[in-house]
């Protein structure tokens, strides 16, 4: 038999390739759900907007002068739409959303809600949006987003309240509905563990008080807030 080389020196990786190569995959899965969660709340969330905003269209075809507004409406959405999978596709970095402000940037989603999908969002706020990181309030931005998204597509309710409380220790944020409630978690719903992951990643943690036909309320926390004064001193 003829030895080819690989068996004539088997191949043994060493310990540190192998790290490294676990180290690659576990990067590639966390980019790949990254990725995954983007496209959801991005294009998935404007397209399935789009497709509502189309399903109207077609079962309400006596409601002749607002029909033409319907498409309107879908035609600026398919335009957001196309803004925000270019964003996506540019940088598949996050966006930047609360560089403005956080709090413009919640009335402008609260008012497109209103406009687009006769949704009430009611925006209450105390405290000041200062008291954030970028990060925190990037992360507020993206959870709001989803949580919206959930009442529109999910709650059956007309009306809902964004309450952000910056002034409580942590940061506390609520997306409260009156609809229809739900009992556990959705296994395929990439928005849930979307937000979950997205309150981790800045420290903090998500809570859901869902109630059958009572309502649903999203509450996002930020970061536990470091007191110096209780840490143990430093050994010298
Ligand atoms: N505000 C809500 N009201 C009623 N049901 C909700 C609400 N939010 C989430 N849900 C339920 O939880 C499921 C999972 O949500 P999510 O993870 O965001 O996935 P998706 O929105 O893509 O279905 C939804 O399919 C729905 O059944
Ligand atoms: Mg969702």
């Amino acid at each position: 038999m003829i030895e080819t080389p690989d068996d004539e020196y088997p191949r043994e990786e060493s310990a540190a390739t192998k790290d490294s190569i676990r180290r690659f995959e576990v990067d590639l899965e966390a980019e790949r759900t990254r990725i995954a969660r983007e496209l959801h709340d991005t294009v998935g969330a404007d397209l399935a907007a789009s497709v509502a905003l189309f399903k109207y269209y077609f079962e309400n075809p006596q409601a002749r002068g607002s029909r033409e507004e319907v498409l309107r409406n879908i035609l600026e959405m398919l335009g957001i739409t196309l803004k925000n999978l270019r964003a996506l596709l540019q940088s598949l970095r996050s966006s930047d959303v609360g560089r403005i402000g956080l709090v413009s940037d919640l009335s402008d989603m609260a008012k497109a809600y209103r406009r687009f999908h006769d949704l009430d969002v009611l925006l209450e706020v105390n405290g000041s949006e200062e008291e954030l990181t970028h990060r925190q309030r990037e992360t507020v931005f993206q959870v709001v987003r989803e949580a919206l998204s959930n009442v529109r597509r999910h709650s059956e309710c007309s009306t809902c309240m964004i309450k952000c409380s910056f002034d409580e220790k942590p940061f506390l944020i609520e997306v409260t509905d009156w609809g229809v409630g739900f009992i556990g978690e959705n296994p395929d719903g990439f928005g849930l563990i979307g937000m979950r992951e997205r309150a981790a990643g800045i420290g903090g943690r998500l809570s859901l008080d869902s109630v059958p036909a009572r309502g649903t309320r999203v509450l996002l926390y930020g970061p536990e807030p470091t007191d110096t004064l209780t840490q143990p001193a430093q050994q010298t």
